[in-house]
C-alpha cells in the first residue's frame, strides 16, 4: 500500500505515565482487537471522515486520519479494479473496515489451509497481527471505503509476487515513498 505523509496533523498523544526508577520504555503495541475497536468506532461516526473521502482513477486515495506515538489511523477510498497486491506491514498489527462498498481479501495467513478469499461486505472488519500477509482489491462495481488502524505506525511494507512456489518478496518500501 502507498501512503502519503503529508496531509494530516498528528494528533495529539496521551502522556506516558512516569516509569519508576528506569528509563522510559517504549510502548507496547496496541492489540488486533483494540485497533478492530478503534476503526469500528470511527466506522459509525462518519460525520468525522466521510466529508474527506475523494476517489482517483489513477490510484487508490488515501489519507491520514490521526498519529499518535502508538499507532495511527488511515482512511482510503478503492475504485473498482484497484487493489494493494501482496503485502506486509512491516511488523506493525493491524485492523480495518469496511465503511463503504464491498472487497475481496485473499489471505495467507492461515498456511495448512492455503489461499483463503473473503469477500468484505459493508461492516466486515478483519484484524492481523504482525506477520500478516494479503492482498485486498475492489471486484465489485462500485467504490468502496475502508478505515484501517496500525501499531505501531507503519515503518516499512513490503511487497510479495504470488508464484507456483509461494510468495516471493519484490520490494520495500518506507514512509519517504509515502
Ligand atoms: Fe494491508
Amino acid at each position: 500500500m502507498s501512503i502519503d505523509l503529508a496531509t494530516t496533523p498528528a494528533a495529539p498523544t496521551t502522556p506516558t505515565a512516569p516509569v519508576t526508577g528506569s528509563p522510559a520504555s517504549p510502548r507496547q503495541p496496541l492489540s488486533p482487537n483494540a485497533l478492530r475497536r478503534i476503526v469500528r468506532d470511527l466506522a459509525e461516526r462518519p460525520e468525522r471522515w466521510l466529508h474527506r473521502v475523494r476517489l482517483s482513477a489513477e490510484d487508490r486515495w488515501y489519507e491520514r486520519l490521526e498519529l499518535a506515538e502508538d499507532y495511527e489511523v488511515w482512511l482510503i477510498s478503492w475504485l473498482p479494479g484497484q487493489s494493494t497486491g501482496f503485502h506486509d506491514h512491516g511488523g506493525s498489527r493491524g485492523a480495518f473496515t469496511v465503511a463503504l462498498g464491498e472487497l475481496e481479501e485473499l489471505a495467507l495467513g492461515e498456511l495448512e489451509h492455503g489461499l483463503a478469499v473473503r469477500r468484505l461486505a459493508a461492516g466486515s472488519e478483519r484484524a492481523f497481527g504482525p506477520q500478516y500477509l494479503h492482498d485486498v482489491r475492489n471486484t465489485a462495481s462500485g467504490p468502496a471505503v475502508t478505515l484501517h488502524a496500525y501499531s505501531p505506525p507503519l515503518s516499512e511494507m513490503s511487497h510479495y509476487e504470488l508464484r507456483v512456489d509461494g510468495l516471493v518478496r519484490t520490494s520495500t518500501e518506507g514512509p519517504e515513498q509515502w
